[in-house]
This record gives structure tokens, sequence and C-alpha cells, in this order.
């Protein structure tokens, strides 16, 4: 479902990160214990309120797909809709094919409701290698492993949707 409709609660700004987000970034998600790699600031949008950080998100590059990543909203702003008005600026704002790993089954309700659909490992496509850019599928294969060996619940989503491609 389209969750276009969403707004934000007053005094809360959606814009675009700056070099002065990056430490705030990783703060929220370290503090989220998230996947730590590929933190460029300008991959990220952020939600501020009175000059503070109180969610990101990022789209990673991958050769021809882009991972939603780092989706994290602080505890005391959780519930509110910052998380789904996110997300949703992500999806529009993408421009290959989106997919994301998330863990448990919480977080897979969560981003049904965007027409994310679970994928497994081995359906992940195999995209033509960009210069400079490896592929979604060779990162993933280190959460497929952790699911298989650890049995970490981890879930791979494909967005089902049209992107802006
Ligand atoms: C997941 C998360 C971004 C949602 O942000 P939010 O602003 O609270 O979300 P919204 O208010 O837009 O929507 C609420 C929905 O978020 C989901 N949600 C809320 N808390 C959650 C949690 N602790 N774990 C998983 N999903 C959660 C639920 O689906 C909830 O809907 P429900 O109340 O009907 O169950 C936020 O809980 C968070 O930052 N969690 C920690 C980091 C994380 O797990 N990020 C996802 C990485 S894949």
């Amino acid at each position: 479902m389209n969750q276009n409709n969403l707004s934000l609660p007053s005094g809360c700004i959606l814009r675009k990160a700056t070099s002065g987000d990056q430490w705030s970034i990783r703060l929220l998600v370290f503090s989220a214990k998230l996947d730590p790699t590929q933190l460029n600031w300008q991959q990220f949008w952020v939600i501020e309120y009175n000059d503070n950080l109180v969610a990101c998100g990022q789209l990673r590059n991958f050769s021809g797909a882009q991972e939603l990543g780092s989706l994290v909203v602080a505890s005391a702003w959780r519930g509110r809709g910052l998380g789904s008005l996110l997300t949703q600026h992500l999806i529009n704002t993408a421009t290959q094919p989106l997919y994301l790993e998330c863990l448990g089954q919480r977080l897979v309700k969560f981003y049904s409701r965007f027409d994310f659909v679970p994928i497994c490992f081995e359906d992940l496509p195999q995209f033509p290698k960009t210069t400079g850019l490896s592929t979604l599928k060779d990162k993933f294969r280190f959460s497929q492993l952790a699911k298989r060996l650890l049995k970490v619940p981890v879930v791979f989503m494909k967005y089902q949707g049209q992107t802006n491609s």
C-alpha cells in the first residue's frame, strides 16, 4: 500500500543529510545495532526536531539495485509515524530496484505495508557488476550465512512497486 498521505509531527523537518549530521547518524545507527557499513552521509535522509536528529535512513547503492537501510527512529520518537514517513520517502527517492534485509516478523509486517515482499536468497537477482559498485547479492551472502549457521532470523525483502528508474 502507498503511504504517501502520512504527515510529520509539528516541528519535525525531513531533509537530506549534510556533512554536519555524520556523527548523529552514526550514533543513531550504532545505538540500534544496525549494519555499521556504508554510512556515507550523502546517501542519507534525516528528520530533525529542534536541531536534533530524531530519525535517519538511507539508500545504499549497488550494481543495478539499491538497499533501503539504516532506518532508525530515536526511541523517544517511535510509534508516531516517523519510520513510515521516512520509508515511504526513501521508496519515492529510489531509482533502482529496491531491496532490504531485516530481522524478525515485526519488521517484516512493517515493511509489508509498503509493498515489500519476502524473497529468498536464491531468488535475489545477480545484476551485472558495474565498475566501482559491489553487488547486493554479495552483501546479503553474509547475512544468508548467519541465517543458515547461526539461525539469525534475517528476512530479505523486495519492493514490488515501481521505482523511478
Ligand atoms: C522500525 C522503526 C524504524 C519504526 O519506526 P516508528 O517511527 O516507530 O514507526 P511508525 O510509527 O511509522 O510505525 C509503527 C510501526 O513500526 C513497527 N515497529 C515499532 N517498533 C518496532 C520495533 N521495536 N521493532 C520492529 N518494528 C517496530 C511496527 O510495525 C509498528 O506498527 P504497530 O504499532 O502497528 O505494530 C523503529 O522502531 C526503530 O528505529 N527500530 C530500531 C531500528 C530498526 O530495527 N530499524 C529497522 C532496520 S531493518
